[in-house]
């Protein structure tokens, strides 16, 4: 693979930080913890890991509130420790992305702190704020992510700030050309220590209405559902203001990037396709100035089905401007994990499908091994999306559980008490026996990931959806003089493949049935949620025509 593509044809891994490895007996993961771990991602054989905040925070939403853009918080080390992670992780092949959160800081940090102590003080136009309506309430309408209005009232100055999530993340005025320049340091402080790129926290919401109107009702609104969905966003998200502001953060990783090393910007963006695909910034030239990859999070929600998915792949195939690199993500520390949303056994299926479509796939930790949502008791709750809204499932601990490394005491993620209970299957669902069985979700992980580097067909070839009737996905994916046929059989009934899909000499290069290898002999039957990938025979020698 270039030097200088590897986002587009690489492999991206999530490391929650508190989840992943203690190192100090502390109960919380930390920068040494991934350190120690570096080498599962390199026997997994993935390119990037992408670390959620570690920055000096509060911790009121785990991190992403954040009192100190340029520092690590105790909790997870130091900037000497960070250096030494950067260092390690190059020097074992492996690129380092982090977080960038631009919407909002902690409220304890600096610049608000000053903001908020006179309408005067120099930076108070930093952050947004409004007088209240004339009834003394929130300037409009608009709410929190996390519940309630997305206004607080501050006693000391008599105004509102605006918080797109907790009070205590107060959102930052993109408006403001010194705030633009100040997070683009921010960004060229951790380019200089060599981070690979960002995952940007929430970029579409970066920048609110001039003029603060209330956002309109939801006509597709139905009583009973989550009042956030009552209204619209459409005064404060995915405004068209962003995007200049996207193209700047782009230049500013591109001062860093050559023909060596290409630093990338990964948008998180829960936006409908048409919307979300404008983040790749195409402008009147021809180039691409936006995130090189838009996070695409349509595999979260999908509903499991063949016909679904086939749908949502060629409206997204369709909707990529010219050149865009696609991206597909099955989990992150915000949604249920992958293995508890479908059920173990669909989970194979799931991997088959992340690590064979075309584009750059993100895995969150814990699902190479099946890790699924632990279900936490109302008195350990730590989320505070949980806290502000109990009882409506919106709580994201479950899909943040420790990592599950061994038998160990804690499964090795901590000597001391981990910061959030275990899964109950920790003794035999862990990295280490996993490791051992050739049949776990593990050894199918390895495969996968091992094939899609081994072929230019997977990991940059192109994509052509084909017609396998029942309940089964196919589409077959064709580079330098390879032609793989991909069969994902969604249904509970076994389907036999028809046989014009079939190439030549059919050889199984990957299945999720541990017992399905070699040539296939006459008709092929996928049993209920197994997925295949074929190959031809003898196609390694080049006997075959190329296609
Ligand atoms: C993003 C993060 C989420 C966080 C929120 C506020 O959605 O993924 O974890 O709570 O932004 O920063
Ligand atoms: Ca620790």
């Amino acid at each position: 693979m270039s030097a200088d593509d590897w986002w587009k044809h690489g492999i991206v891994y999530q490391v929650y930080p508190r989840s992943f490895q203690d190192s100090n007996g502390d109960g919380i993961g930390d920068l040494d913890g991934i350190r120690a771990r570096l080498n599962h991602l390199v026997s997994l054989g993935v390119d990037a890991v992408w670390i959620s905040p570690v920055y000096p925070s509060p911790m009121a939403d785990f991190g992403y509130d954040i009192s100190d853009f340029c520092d690590i918080d105790p909790r997870f080390g130091t900037l000497e420790g960070f250096d030494a992670l950067v260092q390690e992780a190059h020097a074992k092949g492996l690129k380092l992305i982090l977080d960038f959160v631009p919407n909002h800081t902690s409220e304890r940090h600096p610049w608000f702190v000053h903001s908020r102590s006179a309408r005067s003080d120099a930076k108070r136009d930093w952050y947004i704020w409004r007088d209240p309506a004339p009834d003394g309430g929130p300037p409009n309408n608009w709410l929190s992510n996390f519940g309630g209005p997305a206004w607080s009232f501050d006693e000391v100055t008599g105004q509102y700030y605006a918080h797109s999530f907790l009070k205590e993340q107060p959102d930052l005025n993109w408006r403001n050309p010194e705030v633009r320049a100040a997070m683009y340091e921010v960004m060229r402080f951790w380019l200089r220590r060599g981070v690979d790129g960002f995952r940007i926290d929430v970029l579409s919401q970066i920048v609110k209405d001039a003029q603060f109107r209330d956002n309109p009702l939801n006509p597709d609104y139905v009583e009973g559902q989550d009042t956030f969905l009552r209204w619209t966003m459409l005064h404060n998200t995915d405004l068209p203001e962003v995007q200049p502001i996207v193209a700047e953060m782009r230049r500013v990783v591109d001062e860093f990037s050559d023909a060596h090393s290409s630093r990338v910007l990964i948008g998180e963006l829960y936006l409908p396709l048409p919307r979300l695909v404008a983040y790749y910034g195409l402008n009147a030239q021809g180039v691409l100035e936006g995130v090189q990859l838009p996070f695409n999070f349509q595999l979260i929600g999908a509903d499991w089905q063949a016909a679904h998915i086939d749908r949502l792949v060629r409206d997204y195939e369709a909707a990529l401007p010219a050149g865009a690199a696609p991206n597909w993500v099955l989990g992150n520390h915000d949604r249920a994990r992958i293995a508890s949303r479908v059920g173990p056994r669909m989970a194979r299926l799931a991997a088959m499908l992340l690590l064979t479509l075309r584009g750059t796939p993100t895995l969150y930790y814990g699902d190479e091994i099946g890790m699924t949502d632990v279900p936490i008791p109302a008195d350990e709750v730590q989320d505070p999306f949980e806290k502000n809204r109990p009882g409506m499932g919106l709580g994201r601990d479950p899909e943040r559980t420790p990592m599950q490394w061994s038998a160990d005491a804690n499964a090795g993620f901590t000597t001391g008490r981990p910061w959030l209970r275990l899964a109950s299957d920790w003794r035999t669902c862990n990295v280490e026996a996993q490791s051992r069985d050739p049949d776990s979700m593990l050894a199918l992980y390895r495969r996968l990931i091992a094939l899609r580097r081994a072929c230019p067909a997977l990991h940059r070839g192109s994509y052509e959806a084909l017609e396998a009737g029942n309940d089964v996905l196919a589409y077959a994916r064709i580079g330098e003089g390879r032609r793989l046929v991909v069969l994902l059989n969604f249904g509970a009934a076994a389907a036999p493949v028809p046989q014009a899909l079939l190439p030549r000499r059919p050889l199984v290069l990957a299945s999720t049935d541990p017992a399905r290898a070699g040539p296939v002999d006459g008709a092929l039957v996928l049993s209920p949620g197994e997925g295949v990938v074929i190959g031809n025979e003898g196609a390694e020698e080049n006997q075959d025509p190329p296609v």
